[in-house]
């Protein structure tokens, strides 16, 4: 097994023991949840109107990668066909326990970044909001480069990162850096690549440059780099798609 393989697999295996019987948000419901966010400048009805709303519909299959107890994925029911994944079982998270068990909505509890769950050419729509920022830029990579062909052509993607110019708040900058075991916050960012084994569920500030990079290596078409600006003042959303066509 290479470094990068076997790295990749403890951080997978760093997240075995966390988020048990789901999220905050999947665990408190949405409205509750919403007003909480927006105490720390996150509007998550906003994220909702702007990056999924508009793009779910009955003829759509949409991709929620890292779904948990599936609180987004609840958002998008509208969809033809829904595809929840995770690296912890629907069990863990109390999935089904917050899902409506409909014959559309399907849950993979996954163990790679290899997207071999989803079918070539399937998925019109895909979101991800506070997964990628504890996935390493390595694994970010992987996700990216295997992705594209489960793509149909035109898709859609909105991926929340960790962007370190965006994370300015004096208090969760520090617990975030904390809880990643690191006590200096420019050695926590530019550690983008390192050891998942530091703190469980510990985030990575690759940035939205270096995200945006593996998106012209893997041929996407990028659309705007943080497409949440001012309505989540941690976090950017980048949208991009797959194109329309390769010619
Ligand atoms: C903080 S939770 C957020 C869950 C959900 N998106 C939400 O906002 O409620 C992060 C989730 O990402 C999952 N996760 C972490 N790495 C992953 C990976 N490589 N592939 C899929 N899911 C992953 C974790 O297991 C966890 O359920």
């Amino acid at each position: 097994m290479s470094n990068v393989a076997e790295k990749l697999e403890k951080e997978i295996n760093s997240f075995q023991s966390l988020w048990r019987g789901g999220t905050t948000l999947s665990r408190q419901g949405w409205d509750s949840c919403a007003n909480d966010r927006l105490r720390v400048g996150i509007d998550i009805n906003k994220i909702y109107e702007i990056c999924i709303q508009p793009y779910i519909n009955n003829e759509i299959t949409a991709l929620e990668i890292g779904t948990n107890g599936g609180a987004w994925l609840k958002k998008m029911m509208e969809a033809k066909a829904l595809i929840g994944t995770d690296v912890l079982s629907a069990e863990h998270v109390g999935f089904w326990n917050n899902v409506p068990p409909l014959d559309k909505i399907a849950y993979h509890h996954v163990s790679d970044f290899s997207c071999d769950c989803l079918e070539e050419g399937s998925v019109d729509y895909v979101f991800s909001y506070d997964v990628f920022c504890h996935i390493s830029y390595s694994g970010t990579e992987q996700y990216l480069k295997n992705l594209y062909d489960k793509l149909k052509p035109g898709a859609n993607c909105f991926i929340m990162i960790a962007d370190a110019d965006k994370y300015q708040h004096y208090g969760n900058k520090y617990k975030c850096m904390t809880a990643s075991g690191y006590s200096d916050w420019e050695t926590f960012v530019n550690d983008f690549d390192g050891d998942p084994t530091r703190g469980r569920g510990r985030w990575y500030f690759y940035g939205t440059e270096r995200f945006c990079e593996l998106l012209e290596k893997y041929n996407y078409t990028l659309i705007d780099k943080d497409v949440i600006g001012g309505y989540d003042r941690l976090s950017p959303i980048i949208h991009f798609k797959k194109p329309e066509s390769n010619g």
